[in-house]
């Protein structure tokens, strides 16, 4: 049994549950049973010595006295098994929540938001419910069914016998239809992914969605897989549909053939009416578990397929994670080396989605050969073309992936030997495209030192000139941000960003063209200012302008897949390759700038 397997790391802890659920079940199931008996004496003695009423009263006080403590021990069953299942989904919650922080960033750009949103939420509660009521319902139903069945056999094991062939029968039907149903449930769950997915899109993405006119397009997309998942529901809902019904018509059937049987011995006297009467009772009452056990293996159905689901994610192994036996913790200053680094992407995501296997020849090196060193304190700049591998080059410095060939080294240690929060925590990294939360300003800039002081922050915000903009915030540096930063400019967010980065105060710091939204007057002002505090810190900065690199201590042109030309803005001017060839065109572009603004 997958379920069960996937299932026990959670479920383990909460046995002292189980096992009082079990003990109520087993108390609730006996005052059950008890009563056809009570109502089987009854009525053998209404036959025999006619009314009495004294011991009428004693017979309803027994009735009512089984009634009340089968509805304590009931309550006593759900609130324990029910309360478990509660507990092993917050815990859960949490192993999916901490596992999905601990994946690298590969495994994001193979699945979508949506459908990891739809595991979390949708997924869990299917595995919830079966745990709950699903459980509570199965141990009643089985203990109800097993008890009757001994009570029945003790009594008269022919008519016994033909009530329990209630079982096999529905027993076939559950293996027959719940097969199927497993099988449409999961497809049911990853539309549902797919959905979420769309919708999640399309809210973060509802401003180019606007601004292309595209919203009944995309509503016309939505409503194609909403009407898939519809369908698939209407399958599913059809065949669960078909099961309880069947149930009650086996049901049916059974208490039509002890009606006739059962009679048949009444009138050779082989049997009493008071047991005619328990056998009915018993039947009546088997109805409810029948149709429990029917709806649990509805329960089982969504619930394997979904664990499957969240077993994926749980057992998803991080690819970028700490050493073994990490060396003692000591204070990175920052030297940089990357030596014969190379690095290749998957020609298609569909291709790595699938876990294809990577063949050498289906994957394309974006950059090779790549080495540099930076000494402690020194600025490296990155000029190339787009699409030509900076951002990927500098993400090696944090591990967000690692080479496929070469090393990178900080201190002179390769990083995958470095403890991956230590090495992280050196690096102040300003990404290319920058991401807000929606808390406010403040908040935004202290999220890597959460405990800063308001003189570092301020001197953060000054930095990053973002100090310049905080008169024309409702709140200051209290205003909220829109989620993911909607609300401030493309330049004030690169700016708070910046500002969080410099707050780390890291031993390097990384500028992912973090000034490309920022006029070229404010930008110069925060390099001046970066380059103070920078001074014995090492940087690293990807730029499109040659204002933005001049001032570097080396200068890397990226070409053709790797380094084409490296040294100081001086020396590179001198070899008058592509680089000065870049800074001839952004002369010419600034004087033809210049005129145009000049003839205004
Ligand atoms: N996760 C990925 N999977 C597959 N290919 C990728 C992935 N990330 C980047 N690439 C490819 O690697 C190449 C380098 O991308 P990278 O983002 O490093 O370029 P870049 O030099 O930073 O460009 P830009 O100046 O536009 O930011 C590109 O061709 C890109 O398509
Ligand atoms: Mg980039």
């Amino acid at each position: 049994m997958g379920l069960a397997r996937a299932l026990s790391p959670f479920v383990r802890r909460y046995w002292g549950h189980f096992l009082v659920g079990v003990i109520c079940a087993i108390f609730s199931t006996a005052a059950t049973a008890a009563i056809p008996q009570i109502l089987g004496a009854v009525v053998d003695e209404l036959n025999v010595r006619g009314v009495i009423f004294d011991d009428l009263l004693r017979y309803a006080g027994l009735l009512l006295a089984a009634a009340v403590f089968d509805g304590m021990m009931r309550y006593g069953l759900r609130r324990s098994i029910g309360g478990a299942s509660y507990l092993i989904e917050t815990d859960m919650r949490e192993a999916m929540f901490r596992r999905l922080l601990t994946l690298e960033q590969a495994f994001y750009s193979e699945n979508h938001t949506g459908d990891l949103m739809a595991r979390v939420t949708n997924d869990l509660s299917a595995v919830r419910t079966f745990l709950g009521p699903g459980l509570f319902s199965l141990v009643g139903a089985v203990l109800l069914i097993v008890a009757s069945a001994a009570l029945m056999l003790a009594r008269n094991a022919l008519l016994a016998g033909l009530v329990l062939l209630l079982l096999p029968v529905t027993a076939v039907l559950f293996v027959v239809i719940g097969g199927r149903m497993r099988a449409i449930y999961r497809t049911v769950q990853d539309q549902f992914g797919e959905i979420s997915t769309r919708a999640q899109e399309n809210f973060s993405g509802i401003r180019t969605i606007k601004a292309y006119a595209q919203e009944a397009a995309e509503v016309r997309e939505f409503r194609a897989a909403n009407e898939r998942y519809r369908a698939s529901n209407v399958r599913y809902v059809l065949l669960s549909g078909l099961l309880w019904p069947l149930i009650s018509v086996v049901l049916g059937a059974v208490g039509a053939m002890v009606l006739l049987v059962g009679g048949r011995f009444v009138a050779e006297g082989t049997m009493t009416v008071g047991d005619l009467v328990l056998f009915n009772v018993y039947l009546a009452q088997l109805g409810w578990p029948m149709i429990a056990l029917g709806w649990t293996v509805d329960l089982y159905q969504q619930a394997s397929a979904s664990m499957v689901r969240i077993s994926e994610l749980l057992q998803r192994r991080p690819a970028i994670a700490d050493p073994p036996d990490p060396p003692p913790p000591v204070p990175i200053t920052g030297t940089i080396e990357f030596r014969d680094v190379g690095i290749r992407f998957q020609r298609s995501l569909a291709h790595a989605a699938a876990g294809a296997a990577t063949a050498h020849d289906d994957r394309d090196w974006v950059l090779r050969h790549v080495s540099f060193s930076i000494p402690r304190g020194a600025s490296l700049a990155i000029v190339g073309a787009t699409g030509i591998g900076k951002t990927t080059l500098v993400n090696l410095l944090a591990r967000v992936r690692d080479p496929d060939e070469g090393q990178v080294f900080v201190d002179g240690r390769d990083v995958r030997e470095w403890p991956l929060a230590e090495l992280r925590r050196a690096i102040g990294y300003v990404p290319q495209d920058t991401f807000l939360f929606s808390v406010p300003l403040k908040e935004n800039v202290t999220f890597g030192r959460p405990d800063a002081e308001m003189a570092a922050v301020e001197r953060a915000l000054h930095i990053s000139r973002l100090s310049n903009d905080l008169v024309q915030f409702p709140d200051g540096i209290e205003t909220l941000i829109g989620e993911r930063g909607v609300t401030l400019s493309g330049g004030q967010k690169q700016r708070t960003a910046i500002a969080r980065a410099v707050l780390r105060d890291p031993a390097i710091l990384v500028l992912d063209d973090a000034l490309s939204s920022v006029d070229a007057h404010t930008a110069a002002e925060i390099l001046a200012g970066l380059r103070e505090v920078m001074r014995d810190r090492t940087s690293l900065i990807i730029a499109q302008r040659i204002a933005t690199v001049k001032d570097a201590d080396q200068i890397i042109v990226l070409h053709a897949g790797g380094i084409a030309e490296q040294g100081s803005h001086r020396d590179l001017l001198r070899a008058d390759g592509l680089y000065a060839a870049m800074y001839r065109r952004e002369l010419i572009q600034s004087e033809f700038e210049g005129e145009v603004g000049a003839s205004h």
